[in-house]
């Protein structure tokens, strides 16, 4: 992908995206709209992946028809918010590896602490798409980019419902070859972390906890 960050702005996207904003969408309709809205950007996400040919046959003819070009591809969920995605990308590479990273927040250095890390194998070999819902700060998305490199990555992007220009920025600067696929830019962070107007804490809203 040649940007850093792509706002996918198509009105599918972005009418679901306003249902999850609102406060009294409930939790199943809010989890099956991120799950929806999850294939449509995994869509934009996977646009510029190389495809070859094969030879095959239909009931009428011999064709060389296209198919993707061997890439194998993982994807990589951080915890706990990202597994609220993972299902609408399944849904459209159900072939794909799938990762988890964890990370909390150390409450008096406000930095990220790794938690739990299961990744698929061969990671050099693969396209990994890391995803978590709310890009914010950016601390733990950049952290679980290092991890992912650590482990051999070097094709990576990033997959996310919402981000903010503060979490673009620190991605910009720590991972400037990983793009980042959103739908959409919100306006700033308020004092506590939470994305504005965002839709409050994605985890919480996918999963009915408080
Ligand atoms: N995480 C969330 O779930 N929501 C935000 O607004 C920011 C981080």
């Amino acid at each position: 992908m040649k940007d850093h960050l792509t706002i996918v702005k198509h009105p599918m996207i972005q009418h679901k995206l306003t249902l999850m904003r609102e406060k009294t969408t409930s939790t199943a309709v809010f989890g099956q709209l991120l799950r929806e809205i999850s294939q449509l950007l995994t869509y934009e996400a996977t646009r510029d992946l190389p495809l070859t040919t094969r030879s095959i046959e239909t009931p009428l003819l011999q064709m060389d028809a296209p198919c993707l070009a061997g890439r194998k591809l993982a994807l990589v969920s951080i915890l706990r918010a990202g597994n609220g995605m993972l299902e609408g990308m399944r849904d459209i590479i159900p072939s794909a590896r799938v990762g988890f990273v964890g990370l909390y927040r150390d409450e008096e250095t406000l930095m990220p602490v790794q938690y739990y890390q299961k990744l698929p194998d061969h990671l050099e070999d693969r396209c990994v798409i890391a995803v978590d819902p709310m890009l914010a700060t950016g601390n733990s998305s950049a952290a679980a980019i290092d991890l992912i490199k650590k482990a051999g990555a070097k094709d990576i992007r990033f997959l996310c419902l919402l981000a903010a220009p503060e979490g673009v920025e620190t991605m910009k600067k720590a991972h400037p070859d990983v793009p980042i696929i959103t739908a959409s830019l919100d306006d700033r962070l308020n004092d506590v972390g939470y994305i504005l107007p965002g839709l409050g804490d994605a985890g919480d809203r996918m999963f009915g906890t408080k």
